[in-house]
Protein backbone atom coordinates (compact mmCIF):
# COMPACT_ATOMS: atom_id res chain seq x y z
CA UNK A 1 0.00 0.00 0.00
CA UNK A 2 0.97 3.50 -0.79
CA UNK A 3 1.85 5.27 2.78
CA UNK A 4 1.04 8.34 1.33
CA UNK A 5 -2.28 7.26 0.66
CA UNK A 6 -2.32 6.24 4.22
CA UNK A 7 -5.10 8.41 6.28
CA UNK A 8 -4.07 9.98 9.35
CA UNK A 9 -0.84 10.68 8.11
CA UNK A 10 1.21 14.01 9.35
CA UNK A 11 -2.20 14.92 10.74
CA UNK A 12 -3.70 15.27 7.08
CA UNK A 13 -7.36 14.70 6.60
CA UNK A 14 -8.45 12.79 3.31
CA UNK A 15 -11.56 13.55 1.80
CA UNK A 16 -13.40 11.49 -0.70
CA UNK A 17 -15.56 14.36 -2.79
CA UNK A 18 -18.00 12.89 -4.66
CA UNK A 19 -19.56 15.62 -6.38
CA UNK A 20 -22.50 13.51 -8.28
CA UNK A 21 -24.91 14.64 -10.96
CA UNK A 22 -27.40 17.85 -11.02
CA UNK A 23 -26.68 20.82 -8.87
CA UNK A 24 -24.61 18.16 -6.81
CA UNK A 25 -21.64 19.42 -8.89
CA UNK A 26 -22.53 22.90 -8.55
CA UNK A 27 -22.69 23.21 -5.05
CA UNK A 28 -19.86 20.28 -3.67
CA UNK A 29 -17.12 22.71 -6.08
CA UNK A 30 -18.33 25.73 -3.11
CA UNK A 31 -18.29 23.61 -0.38
CA UNK A 32 -14.62 22.31 -1.68
CA UNK A 33 -13.79 26.27 -2.09
CA UNK A 34 -14.66 26.99 1.50
CA UNK A 35 -13.10 23.49 2.80
CA UNK A 36 -10.09 24.64 0.98
CA UNK A 37 -10.00 28.83 2.51
CA UNK A 38 -10.89 27.18 6.08
CA UNK A 39 -7.93 24.71 5.99
CA UNK A 40 -5.36 27.74 4.52
CA UNK A 41 -6.88 30.11 7.27
CA UNK A 42 -6.48 27.36 10.30
CA UNK A 43 -2.44 26.24 8.50
CA UNK A 44 -3.76 22.99 8.18
CA UNK A 45 -3.99 20.35 5.35
CA UNK A 46 -6.67 18.82 3.91
CA UNK A 47 -6.03 16.44 0.76
CA UNK A 48 -9.37 15.93 -1.37
CA UNK A 49 -9.79 13.37 -4.19
CA UNK A 50 -12.63 13.63 -6.41
CA UNK A 51 -14.88 10.75 -7.53
CA UNK A 52 -16.97 10.73 -11.23
CA UNK A 53 -19.67 8.43 -9.37
CA UNK A 54 -22.85 9.17 -10.98
CA UNK A 55 -25.35 9.27 -13.58
CA UNK A 56 -22.55 10.20 -16.64
CA UNK A 57 -20.09 7.36 -15.37
CA UNK A 58 -22.97 5.04 -15.35
CA UNK A 59 -24.56 5.88 -18.44
CA UNK A 60 -20.82 5.74 -19.79
CA UNK A 61 -19.45 2.43 -18.43
CA UNK A 62 -22.40 0.81 -16.66
CA UNK A 63 -20.33 1.74 -13.48
CA UNK A 64 -22.08 2.86 -10.46
CA UNK A 65 -20.39 2.03 -6.97
CA UNK A 66 -16.91 0.60 -8.05
CA UNK A 67 -16.44 -3.08 -6.67
CA UNK A 68 -14.11 -2.74 -3.19
CA UNK A 69 -14.91 1.27 -3.22
CA UNK A 70 -16.09 0.91 0.42
CA UNK A 71 -13.01 -0.87 1.29
CA UNK A 72 -10.99 1.50 -0.37
CA UNK A 73 -13.38 4.61 1.34
CA UNK A 74 -12.63 2.81 4.50
CA UNK A 75 -8.74 2.60 4.18
CA UNK A 76 -7.39 5.14 2.76
CA UNK A 77 -10.05 7.96 3.58
CA UNK A 78 -11.68 10.32 6.87
CA UNK A 79 -14.63 11.13 5.46
CA UNK A 80 -16.75 11.19 2.39
CA UNK A 81 -18.74 14.46 0.97
CA UNK A 82 -21.20 14.14 -1.63
CA UNK A 83 -23.16 16.66 -3.79
CA UNK A 84 -26.48 14.94 -4.84
CA UNK A 85 -27.59 11.93 -6.73
CA UNK A 86 -30.34 11.48 -9.42
CA UNK A 87 -30.86 12.53 -13.02
CA UNK A 88 -33.68 11.93 -15.20
CA UNK A 89 -32.00 10.12 -17.95
CA UNK A 90 -31.66 7.14 -14.92
CA UNK A 91 -35.45 7.11 -14.33
CA UNK A 92 -34.86 3.88 -12.06
CA UNK A 93 -32.51 5.57 -9.94
CA UNK A 94 -30.44 2.89 -10.27
CA UNK A 95 -27.17 4.51 -9.99
CA UNK A 96 -28.21 6.58 -6.99
CA UNK A 97 -29.82 3.49 -4.97
CA UNK A 98 -26.05 2.22 -5.58
CA UNK A 99 -23.99 4.63 -4.40
CA UNK A 100 -26.08 6.35 -1.86
CA UNK A 101 -27.90 3.65 -0.52
CA UNK A 102 -24.92 1.27 -1.23
CA UNK A 103 -22.33 3.04 0.91
CA UNK A 104 -25.14 3.92 3.87
CA UNK A 105 -25.45 0.02 4.57
CA UNK A 106 -21.84 -1.63 3.17
CA UNK A 107 -20.18 1.37 5.16
CA UNK A 108 -23.13 0.67 7.69
CA UNK A 109 -23.87 4.48 8.34
CA UNK A 110 -26.27 3.22 10.55
CA UNK A 111 -26.90 7.35 12.36
CA UNK A 112 -28.38 9.79 9.84
CA UNK A 113 -27.92 12.92 11.47
CA UNK A 114 -30.12 15.92 10.39
CA UNK A 115 -29.89 18.98 12.24
CA UNK A 116 -32.83 21.29 11.95
CA UNK A 117 -31.94 25.08 13.09
CA UNK A 118 -33.46 28.16 12.28
CA UNK A 119 -30.46 31.23 11.53
CA UNK A 120 -32.69 33.76 10.57
CA UNK A 121 -36.44 34.50 12.05
CA UNK A 122 -37.20 35.72 8.51
CA UNK A 123 -36.58 32.46 6.51
CA UNK A 124 -39.69 30.30 9.16
CA UNK A 125 -43.00 29.98 7.43
CA UNK A 126 -44.42 29.66 10.57
CA UNK A 127 -45.48 32.77 12.61
CA UNK A 128 -44.26 34.42 15.72
CA UNK A 129 -41.40 31.68 15.86
CA UNK A 130 -37.62 32.88 16.38
CA UNK A 131 -34.40 30.95 16.62
CA UNK A 132 -35.00 29.86 19.96
CA UNK A 133 -37.73 27.46 18.81
CA UNK A 134 -36.38 26.02 15.69
CA UNK A 135 -33.03 24.37 16.90
CA UNK A 136 -33.21 20.54 17.22
CA UNK A 137 -31.69 17.84 15.69
CA UNK A 138 -33.28 14.72 13.84
CA UNK A 139 -31.44 10.92 14.42
CA UNK A 140 -32.49 8.85 11.57
CA UNK A 141 -32.04 5.16 11.86
CA UNK A 142 -30.15 5.31 8.46
CA UNK A 143 -29.40 1.31 7.39
CA UNK A 144 -32.67 -0.79 8.03
CA UNK A 145 -36.27 -0.47 8.15
CA UNK A 146 -38.52 -0.35 4.42
CA UNK A 147 -35.46 0.38 3.16
CA UNK A 148 -33.42 -2.29 3.30
CA UNK A 149 -34.77 -3.73 -0.29
CA UNK A 150 -36.10 -6.56 0.64
CA UNK A 151 -39.73 -8.08 -1.09
CA UNK A 152 -40.97 -8.35 -4.36
CA UNK A 153 -43.66 -8.20 -7.20
CA UNK A 154 -45.58 -10.63 -8.36
CA UNK A 155 -47.61 -11.38 -11.70
CA UNK A 156 -46.27 -8.17 -12.18
CA UNK A 157 -47.97 -5.75 -14.92
CA UNK A 158 -51.73 -7.92 -14.44
CA UNK A 159 -54.76 -6.88 -12.43
CA UNK A 160 -53.62 -9.58 -10.17
CA UNK A 161 -50.13 -7.83 -9.05
CA UNK A 162 -49.17 -8.08 -5.94
CA UNK A 163 -45.99 -5.52 -4.53
CA UNK A 164 -44.48 -6.67 -0.91
CA UNK A 165 -42.01 -4.01 0.52
CA UNK A 166 -40.55 -5.50 4.07
CA UNK A 167 -39.87 -3.39 7.15
CA UNK A 168 -36.97 -4.51 8.75
CA UNK A 169 -36.29 -3.81 12.28
CA UNK A 170 -33.76 -5.49 14.63
CA UNK A 171 -33.16 -5.08 18.26
CA UNK A 172 -29.33 -4.55 17.37
CA UNK A 173 -30.28 -1.83 14.71
CA UNK A 174 -33.29 -0.03 16.76
CA UNK A 175 -30.63 -0.19 20.32
CA UNK A 176 -27.74 1.59 18.59
CA UNK A 177 -29.44 4.63 17.06
CA UNK A 178 -31.87 4.96 20.14
CA UNK A 179 -28.29 4.73 22.55
CA UNK A 180 -26.71 7.02 19.79
CA UNK A 181 -29.48 9.65 20.65
CA UNK A 182 -29.14 9.56 24.20
CA UNK A 183 -25.32 9.90 23.73
CA UNK A 184 -25.66 12.77 22.30
CA UNK A 185 -27.80 14.24 24.12
CA UNK A 186 -25.98 13.79 27.26
CA UNK A 187 -22.79 15.09 25.57
CA UNK A 188 -24.48 18.11 23.89
CA UNK A 189 -26.03 18.93 27.25
CA UNK A 190 -29.67 18.88 25.97
CA UNK A 191 -32.53 17.82 28.22
CA UNK A 192 -35.26 16.70 25.98
CA UNK A 193 -35.07 13.28 23.24
CA UNK A 194 -38.30 12.17 21.71
CA UNK A 195 -38.67 9.20 19.50
CA UNK A 196 -41.29 8.59 17.21
CA UNK A 197 -42.93 5.35 15.50
CA UNK A 198 -45.86 4.38 14.56
CA UNK A 199 -46.72 1.33 17.60
CA UNK A 200 -50.33 1.85 17.63
CA UNK A 201 -50.34 0.44 13.56
CA UNK A 202 -47.12 -1.14 13.05
CA UNK A 203 -47.67 -4.13 16.21
CA UNK A 204 -44.85 -5.86 15.30
CA UNK A 205 -41.80 -3.60 14.19
CA UNK A 206 -42.21 -0.73 16.62
CA UNK A 207 -43.57 -2.84 19.15
CA UNK A 208 -39.96 -3.14 19.41
CA UNK A 209 -39.03 0.18 19.50
CA UNK A 210 -41.31 0.57 22.08
CA UNK A 211 -40.00 -1.82 24.30
CA UNK A 212 -36.01 -0.99 23.52
CA UNK A 213 -36.87 2.86 24.14
CA UNK A 214 -38.28 1.75 27.48
CA UNK A 215 -35.43 -0.07 28.24
CA UNK A 216 -32.46 2.33 27.15
CA UNK A 217 -34.51 5.29 28.57
CA UNK A 218 -33.98 3.98 31.88
CA UNK A 219 -30.07 4.49 31.63
CA UNK A 220 -30.71 7.86 31.10
CA UNK A 221 -32.58 9.20 34.18
CA UNK A 222 -30.93 12.67 33.40
CA UNK A 223 -32.68 13.21 30.24
CA UNK A 224 -36.43 13.70 29.89
CA UNK A 225 -37.63 11.08 27.26
CA UNK A 226 -40.84 11.64 25.49
CA UNK A 227 -42.48 10.11 22.49
CA UNK A 228 -45.27 11.20 20.10
CA UNK A 229 -46.55 8.94 17.09
CA UNK A 230 -45.37 9.84 13.82
CA UNK A 231 -48.31 11.48 12.61
CA UNK A 232 -48.79 13.60 15.60
CA UNK A 233 -45.07 14.24 15.39
CA UNK A 234 -45.84 15.64 12.16
CA UNK A 235 -48.56 18.53 13.62
CA UNK A 236 -46.65 19.40 16.80
CA UNK A 237 -43.21 20.40 14.74
CA UNK A 238 -45.76 22.52 13.16
CA UNK A 239 -47.18 23.47 16.06
CA UNK A 240 -44.69 23.84 18.63
CA UNK A 241 -41.28 23.13 17.60
CA UNK A 242 -39.44 24.25 20.36
CA UNK A 243 -40.31 21.40 22.66
CA UNK A 244 -37.57 19.52 20.80
CA UNK A 245 -34.25 18.91 21.12
CA UNK A 246 -33.43 15.33 19.76
CA UNK A 247 -36.06 13.31 18.16
CA UNK A 248 -35.09 9.72 17.07
CA UNK A 249 -37.27 7.70 14.72
CA UNK A 250 -37.10 5.14 12.42
CA UNK A 251 -35.89 5.09 8.58
CA UNK A 252 -38.63 5.73 6.49
CA UNK A 253 -40.38 8.49 9.01
CA UNK A 254 -36.57 10.32 9.55
CA UNK A 255 -36.95 10.80 5.80
CA UNK A 256 -40.14 12.46 5.96
CA UNK A 257 -40.00 14.22 8.87
CA UNK A 258 -36.33 15.62 8.06
CA UNK A 259 -37.85 17.75 5.18
CA UNK A 260 -40.20 19.21 7.13
CA UNK A 261 -38.09 19.95 9.45
CA UNK A 262 -35.91 21.38 6.91
CA UNK A 263 -38.77 23.78 5.62
CA UNK A 264 -39.47 25.10 8.90
CA UNK A 265 -35.51 26.54 9.05
CA UNK A 266 -35.59 27.91 5.97
CA UNK A 267 -35.86 25.21 3.25
CA UNK A 268 -33.62 22.40 1.55
CA UNK A 269 -31.13 25.26 0.64
CA UNK A 270 -29.59 24.90 4.47
CA UNK A 271 -30.11 21.34 5.39
CA UNK A 272 -27.05 19.21 6.06
CA UNK A 273 -26.94 16.08 7.36
CA UNK A 274 -24.31 13.49 8.04
CA UNK A 275 -24.10 9.51 7.80
CA UNK A 276 -22.38 8.30 10.27
CA UNK A 277 -20.79 5.23 11.64
CA UNK A 278 -18.96 6.57 14.91
CA UNK A 279 -15.69 3.73 14.58
CA UNK A 280 -15.90 3.79 10.87
CA UNK A 281 -15.41 6.70 7.77
CA UNK A 282 -18.45 8.96 7.40
CA UNK A 283 -20.33 10.29 4.68
CA UNK A 284 -21.82 14.01 4.76
CA UNK A 285 -24.76 15.58 2.65
CA UNK A 286 -26.94 17.95 2.04
CA UNK A 287 -30.45 16.77 2.50
CA UNK A 288 -31.83 18.12 -0.46
CA UNK A 289 -31.86 16.47 -4.34
CA UNK A 290 -30.04 16.65 -7.66
CA UNK A 291 -32.69 19.32 -8.90
CA UNK A 292 -31.74 18.54 -12.58
CA UNK A 293 -33.53 21.77 -13.89
CA UNK A 294 -31.15 23.74 -12.26
CA UNK A 295 -27.67 22.17 -13.06
CA UNK A 296 -24.88 24.37 -14.16
CA UNK A 297 -26.71 27.41 -14.17
CA UNK A 298 -25.07 29.27 -11.20
CA UNK A 299 -28.46 29.35 -9.07
CA UNK A 300 -28.11 26.52 -6.78
CA UNK A 301 -27.75 27.46 -2.59
CA UNK A 302 -24.64 25.80 -2.09
CA UNK A 303 -24.89 26.70 1.93
CA UNK A 304 -26.12 23.11 2.76
CA UNK A 305 -23.98 21.13 0.73
CA UNK A 306 -21.53 24.26 2.97
CA UNK A 307 -22.80 23.22 6.48
CA UNK A 308 -22.09 19.49 5.52
CA UNK A 309 -18.70 20.36 4.84
CA UNK A 310 -18.61 22.01 8.52
CA UNK A 311 -20.33 18.85 9.86
CA UNK A 312 -17.61 16.64 8.64
CA UNK A 313 -15.05 18.85 10.03
CA UNK A 314 -16.70 19.21 13.42
CA UNK A 315 -16.61 15.05 13.31
CA UNK A 316 -13.09 14.99 12.19
CA UNK A 317 -12.50 16.81 15.22
CA UNK A 318 -11.86 20.09 13.45
CA UNK A 319 -14.07 21.99 15.88
CA UNK A 320 -12.96 25.25 15.46
CA UNK A 321 -13.03 25.30 11.84
CA UNK A 322 -16.34 24.14 11.27
CA UNK A 323 -16.81 27.20 13.65
CA UNK A 324 -15.70 29.38 11.52
CA UNK A 325 -17.62 28.21 8.72
CA UNK A 326 -20.94 28.05 10.79
CA UNK A 327 -20.10 31.66 11.60
CA UNK A 328 -19.42 32.35 8.25
CA UNK A 329 -22.79 31.04 6.51
CA UNK A 330 -24.60 33.19 9.43
CA UNK A 331 -23.30 36.02 8.35
CA UNK A 332 -23.99 35.84 4.89
CA UNK A 333 -27.49 34.57 5.62
CA UNK A 334 -27.78 37.91 8.10
CA UNK A 335 -26.24 40.14 5.11
CA UNK A 336 -28.45 38.35 2.45
CA UNK A 337 -25.14 37.44 0.83
CA UNK A 338 -27.00 34.50 -0.38
CA UNK A 339 -29.13 32.92 -3.57
CA UNK A 340 -32.28 34.26 -3.95
CA UNK A 341 -34.58 31.43 -2.21
CA UNK A 342 -33.05 33.29 0.66
CA UNK A 343 -33.36 37.19 -0.12
CA UNK A 344 -30.07 37.43 -1.77
CA UNK A 345 -29.19 37.99 -5.60
CA UNK A 346 -25.71 36.41 -5.49
CA UNK A 347 -24.86 32.76 -7.54
CA UNK A 348 -23.95 29.52 -6.57
CA UNK A 349 -20.04 30.17 -7.03
CA UNK A 350 -20.45 33.97 -5.74
CA UNK A 351 -21.27 32.74 -2.52
CA UNK A 352 -18.86 30.50 -2.16
CA UNK A 353 -16.78 32.74 -3.09
CA UNK A 354 -17.43 35.23 -0.22
CA UNK A 355 -17.24 32.60 2.54
CA UNK A 356 -14.36 31.89 1.73
CA UNK A 357 -13.33 35.34 1.88
CA UNK A 358 -15.29 35.94 5.16
CA UNK A 359 -13.32 32.84 6.33
CA UNK A 360 -9.91 34.51 5.31
CA UNK A 361 -10.52 37.78 6.89
CA UNK A 362 -11.99 36.77 10.14
CA UNK A 363 -9.49 33.49 10.15
CA UNK A 364 -9.90 30.61 12.74
CA UNK A 365 -10.29 30.92 15.96
CA UNK A 366 -10.21 28.64 18.98
CA UNK A 367 -14.10 28.53 19.76
CA UNK A 368 -13.81 27.54 23.46
CA UNK A 369 -12.53 29.14 26.31
CA UNK A 370 -9.17 28.17 27.62
CA UNK A 371 -9.99 26.93 31.51
C1 LIG B 1 -32.51 11.52 1.55
C2 LIG B 1 -33.05 11.17 0.18
C3 LIG B 1 -32.81 9.69 -0.11
C4 LIG B 1 -33.50 8.91 0.98
C5 LIG B 1 -33.25 9.23 -1.49
C6 LIG B 1 -32.52 9.99 -2.58
C7 LIG B 1 -33.11 7.75 -1.70
O1 LIG B 1 -34.38 11.51 0.09
O2 LIG B 1 -31.30 11.39 1.76
O3 LIG B 1 -33.28 11.93 2.41
O4 LIG B 1 -34.71 8.64 0.89
O5 LIG B 1 -32.84 8.56 1.96
MN1 LIG C 1 -35.17 12.52 1.84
Amino acid sequence: MNPAKLKGANGIKRIAVIPGDGIGVDVTAEATKVLRAVAAAAGRSLELVEFDWGADRYLRDGVTLPQGAEEMLRREFDAILVGALGDPRVPSMKHAADILLGLRFKLDLFVNARPIELLDTALTPLRDRTERDIHFIVFRENTEGLYVGMGGIFKKGTPDEIAIQEDVNTRKGVERIIRYAFEYARQHQLRRLCMSDKSNALTYGHDLWQRVFAQVKEEYADIESSHWYIDALAMQMVKDPGQFQVIVTCNMFGDIISDLGAQLAGGMGLAPSGNINPESVSLFEPVHGSAPKYAGKNIANPLAAILAASMMLDHLGWADEAAAINAAVRASVREKQTTPDLGGSLGTREVGDWLANQISKQGVAPVRVQQ
